[in-house]
């Protein structure tokens, strides 16, 4: 296993839509683990394969307190079962230190392949909720401050564009 890099924003590879994986494999599973080290180094709850570059639509997240249940989506489906929609004030590993209110259905249905494969169906709500369509947003090559001003957008890239010189010159 291993830490990857994360891409941030503007990086135009964010911006593509992931394609479908056409097998759960030894390989797939190699990525997946290297996506679930790379979220826990970086303290976020959920990842996408195009975060790390790899443009398959391939989810990992974890939003257990101990950190430790880690799971797996691999071509997700969701199909939202309500139309009330709730603010989330959300974040993003590749949007680092920006939060903002996004607005998506408190309740959606979940359809996608595990770790092993196995297909599986669930209903997500509360934060699980917002996070799947956060994280499903990211195959579609959509960020969260997609959804916010222009003003807004522009300066949290900014603010990244920033924060990632500022990095880049103290390692
Ligand atoms: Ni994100």
């Amino acid at each position: 296993m291993a830490v990857r890099e994360i891409l941030t924003v503007p990086d135009p590879r964010l911006k593509l839509v992931s394609k479908p994986v056409e097998g759960v494999d030894d390989a797939l599973r190699a990525l997946m683990d290297d996506m679930v080290e790379t979220m826990y180094d970086a303290n976020g709850i959920g990842l996408a394969a195009i975060q790390v570059g790899v443009d398959k639509r391939v989810i990992v997240m974890d939003l257990s307190d101990d950190r430790n249940d880690p799971k797996f989506f691999v071509n997700p489906v969701i199909t939202p079962l309500t139309e009330d929609a709730k603010p989330y004030q959300e974040g993003c590993l590749s949007v680092p230190d920006v939060f903002d209110d996004v607005d998506r259905p408190i309740e959606v249905k979940v359809e996608y392949l595990d770790y092993d494969g196995e297909r599986r169906e669930e209903i997500a709500t509360d934060l699980f909720a917002v996070c799947i369509q956060h994280e499903m947003d990211h195959l579609e090559g959509i960020v969260f401050i997609d959804y916010l001003s222009r003003l807004k957008r522009e300066r949290a890239v900014k603010k990244v564009q920033k924060l990632v010189r500022a990095r880049a010159a103290t390692v």
